[in-house]
């Protein structure tokens, strides 16, 4: 019996061997975006976020947002057209764990920062019927209330260091001062105007 029959009439030998050929395949796709300055370094100008942009974030997180909103602006003309220069792998290197998401009940807010002012996000988050009246999305007026707390920032803020994001001390000692007397509210807006802003003049 040939190898070729072999393989063909022993159905477990033809499943490892199928895993062993689309593993490698994969490896050879997967292993060098590891090494490649394109993916692993941040674009020029990306700083990490503020201790009021990581809370805000957090918040995100919280809420749920990610699942009505993805953060990914792919390459094809009429997501560009729309939305602003694709999103590239260096935008994303203090995003952890990164909010790519995958479902577009909204649109995506991967180059939101900056398009609407601060007022428009608080009225938009408190109801968003006052300003997009077909809209379907949740309000969240809670966030405009809620104080921040502020006992874990510099905690959170360390371990990001420890996983490299260049945080300086002085940084993570001011940030407890930096959310002091601010609301979620306050929070959410400033990590929204942040997103996708290291690129925009490009
Ligand atoms: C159930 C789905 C849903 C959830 C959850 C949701 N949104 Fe939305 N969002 C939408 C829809 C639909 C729109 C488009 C209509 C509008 O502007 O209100 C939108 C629009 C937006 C816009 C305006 C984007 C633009 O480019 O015009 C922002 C900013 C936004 N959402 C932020 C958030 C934030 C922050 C959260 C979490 C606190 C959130 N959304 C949760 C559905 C959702």
């Amino acid at each position: 019996m040939s190898i070729q029959e072999k393989v063909e009439k022993n159905i477990g030998l033809l499943i490892i061997l199928a895993i062993c050929v689309i593993s490698v395949g994969g490896l050879v796709q997967i292993v060098p975006l590891f090494f490649q300055s394109s993916t692993t370094l941040p674009v020029e100008g990306l700083k990490p976020y503020t201790a009021l942009q990581l809370t805000g974030r957090d918040i995100y997180i919280r809420e749920g947002c990610v699942g009505c909103h993805s953060q990914m602006v792919r390459p094809f003309r009429a997501e560009t057209e729309r939305y602003g220069h694709y999103s590239t792998a260096g935008e994303f290197i203090y995003d952890r764990p990164f909010l790519w998401g995958s479902k577009r009940t909204g649109p995506d807010l991967h180059r939101v920062g900056g398009r609407y002012s601060d007022d428009w996000h608080i009225a938009h988050l408190i109801n968003p019927r006052d300003v997009v009246p077909e809209s379907i999305m949740p309000a969240f007026p809670w966030l405009a209330k809620n104080e921040l707390d502020a006992s874990d920032i510099q905690q959170k803020m360390e371990g990001l260091r420890y996983l490299g994001h260049p945080y300086t001390d002085e940084q993570i000692r001011n940030a407890p001062e930096q959310l002091k007397g601010k609301t979620e509210m306050d929070a959410m807006v400033a990590y929204l105007q942040s997103l996708g802003t290291a690129l925009k003049d490009i």
